[in-house]
């Protein structure tokens, strides 16, 4: 019997079942179980976020979405665990549409949030983003990677 049929075959799937039983019940027990440390639920609007900040200025986490753009899940001072929190959108470019929001950093000091961003399937655009944390006005977009591939600075209002 070759590998090809022994891939196709009844007996290997019955396998790929038995062995992968064990992480999935894992997972469900997981998903399932009360945590002992304080847990903060929220809906999300999407499937993927890479990465989650606590913006403590603001009492909120921020995210950054696989799809692109940033969200926010704003935390009440009320509030009471159990309560499910809600993520809203608050940066959505559309010229940096199909790119992914990544790796994501609150810099309190200059209050903005700095996002890198890239092109995760096709691999031809890398940059740095900032987002002003009050207005969400984009501060700067320098380009990393990709077209030209020169560090290409769109506006600059970088205080040092
Ligand atoms: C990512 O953004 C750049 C800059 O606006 C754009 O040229 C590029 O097409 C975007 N990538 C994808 C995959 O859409």
């Amino acid at each position: 019997m070759g590998t090809a049929s022994f891939v196709c075959s009844t007996k290997f799937l019955l396998l790929a079942l038995v062995v992968s039983a064990v992480p999935v019940a894992f997972i469900i027990s997981l998903e399932r179980s009360k945590s002992s440390t304080h847990v903060y639920e929220y809906h999300g609007l999407g499937w993927l976020r890479e990465s989650g900040k606590w913006d403590d200025a603001n009492r909120r986490f921020l995210v950054s979405n696989l799809e692109g753009g940033i969200g926010q899940i704003p935390v009440p001072e009320d509030h009471a665990s159990g309560t499910v929190l809600q993520e809203q959108t608050v940066v959505r470019d559309a010229d940096l549409a199909g790119n992914a929001s990544l790796g994501i950093v609150v810099d309190p000091p200059r209050n903005r949030l700095l996002v890198a961003i890239s092109d995760l399937i096709g691999n031809r655009y890398t940059a740095l983003a900032a987002y002003d944390l009050t207005s969400w006005n984009r501060l700067f977009l320098t380009q990393l990677s990709g077209k030209g591939q020169s560090v290409d600075l769109v506006s600059s209002s970088v205080r040092s």
